[in-house]
């Protein structure tokens, strides 16, 4: 199954999106209640059904709050957000804030840092939000089928004064398996996607919508968000057309520059990218948002769609080519190059890999084995954690892998001894990657097929936290470890 089934859809069924939910401020506090600068939201996530392919049966879906993606929650940098979880689900869940530095008793990870919250219950999440950018929550217990379902919504710290733009517009990119009815089908955790790429849907996805198109008016300067909420696809985006700027990574601000014509922009499942884009053709027009697939064949995500008409006010023709300021550092410890101590992690297994055997929850088992009674797959330096207990949650995590001091320096020397790429996540901290331009802080890094990468990061935030795959079926099947500090 690929995206080309989006194909069959009938172009002209699918939708026009136009600027989706990004209220200011004012708007937010309106679902959120803001004072005495903590901001409160309620999340209730639960069974809920939505139009997501035009001129088909409404897809029956998991949503926070009835939407799908979840509301956008926003707090001003500094600001200490409240969410309180309702779970109405059928299943065990939780709230993860992906990419936030926050306590680690916060972190969202059944099993690590809380215990599950059973269907009925609540959990109040309750933390300061010091780094501005774009990150989101999502549950941390049986992701890939929560995930894979529809749990998932941004977060939004906004700087204390943000860059001038005409629109702060989100992008939330996603896909769904669906059968012939539009319903999400129930093969997660499938024996071919745990050893392979993962759960691919074959319907790419706009803020949770087949689109056809995202109407911009011509002249206006849009700061775009977006984030890869897919369970294993890579997006790979091309704007034709356009040369926006690439203003941050994972939430952290990079120097401005602009992506070359023809550059794709590399999304893995959990990655975020802010840019600037100036909407400079002329009413009218179209231009297509491609993405490309690991075989290298392009398809078109859906259209730039430039409005026709007079144009209402052009208050960002003053903008138009302007380099962007740099947004402002968040308040991120640099770690000490000099000083790091040098971790390894092997990232082994997967089909046509070269493990032959691994340690299970501590156990020494052939992969083949390993696989056919455990479901599991890959290993992070010979050592697979499941935790996965029935439902495919974790409530049950090994011995650490690292285990690190409080407040020192590392390197960790990542090798993919895969045939697959993964996108590695660590909770609580950011690293900076030193082997790419510019060096950006990120909290998840692409790894290329037997590609290598090493990551700097302050060891600052004390706890249990995870280190794993964001391919959620890699994830499912072996590749997550624990990394201990204090
Ligand atoms: Cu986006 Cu461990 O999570
Ligand atoms: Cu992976």
């Amino acid at each position: 199954m690929d995206v080309t089934r989006r194909t069959f859809l009938s172009a002209s069924a699918a939708a026009m999106v136009g600027s989706i939910l990004l209220p200011r401020r004012s708007t937010a506090a309106a679902h959120g209640l803001t004072a005495y600068g903590l901001t409160a939201y309620g999340l209730t996530a639960a069974p809920v059904s939505l139009p997501v392919v035009p001129g088909q049966p409404d897809t029956v879906l998991w949503g926070y709050n009835g939407g799908f993606p979840g509301p956008l929650l926003r707090v001003k940098q500094g600001e200490r957000l409240r969410a309180v979880l309702r779970n109405d689900l059928p299943q065990d869940s939780s709230l993860h804030w992906h990419g936030i530095r926050l306590p680690n008793a916060m972190d969202g990870v059944p099993g690590l840092t809380q215990p599950p919250v059973r269907p009925g219950e609540s959990f109040v999440y309750e933390f300061d939000c010091r780094d501005a950018g774009t990150y989101w929550y999502h549950p941390h217990w049986a992701s890939a089928e929560q995930i894979g379902r529809g749990l998932y919504g941004l977060l939004i710290v906004d700087e204390a004064s943000p860059p001038p733009v005409d629109r702060d517009v989100a992008w939330v990119l996603s896909d769904l398996r669906l059968d012939n009815q539009a319903q999400v089908t129930g093969d997660f955790r499938h024996p071919m996607d745990l050893s392979h790429a993962g759960r691919l849907g074959n319907t790419a996805l706009l803020n949770g919508r087949l689109a056809e198109a995202f109407a911009v008016t011509p002249g206006e300067r849009l700061r775009l968000r977006l984030l890869n909420a897919a369970n294993a696809r890579i997006f790979n985006l091309r704007f034709a057309g356009h040369v926006p700027w690439l203003m941050a990574l994972d939430g952290h601000p990079v120097a401005p520059r602009r992506l070359e014509t023809g550059e794709a922009l590399s999304l893995g499942p959990g990655m975020r990218a802010d840019l600037i884009l100036d909407a400079a053709a002329a009413a009218g027009q179209r231009h297509a948002v491609t993405d490309t697939n690991p075989r290298g064949e392009a398809y078109r995500l859906f259209d730039l769609a430039y409005q026709d008409g007079p144009v209402q006010s052009r208050p960002a023709a003053r903008w138009r080519g302007d380099p962007p300021p740099a947004l402002p550092a968040n308040p991120v410890a640099e770690p000490d190059l000099a000083r790091a101590e040098r971790l390894a992690l092997k990232l082994e297994g997967g089909a046509m890999g070269v493990l032959t055997a691994l340690q299970v929850d501590g156990r020494e088992v052939g992969l083949r084995e390993a696989f056919q009674r455990h479901r599991v797959a890959w290993a992070l330096n010979g050592q697979a954690h499941t935790g996965t207990f029935p439902g495919g949650g974790h409530a049950g995590h090994g011995a650490p892998l690292f285990s690190l001091s409080l407040g020192k320096s590392y390197i960790l020397e990542v090798f993919n001894e895969t045939a697959w790429p993964h996108p590695m996540h660590l909770h609580g901290h950011a690293f900076r990657v030193l082997d790419a331009p510019g060096r950006p802080l990120r909290d998840t890094v692409l790894l290329e097929p037997r590609g290598r990468t090493a990551l700097a990061f302050t060891a600052d935030n004390p706890g249990d936290w995870m280190l794993h795959c964001h391919i959620l079926e890699h994830q499912a099947a072996g590749m997550m470890a624990t990394v201990r500090i204090g």
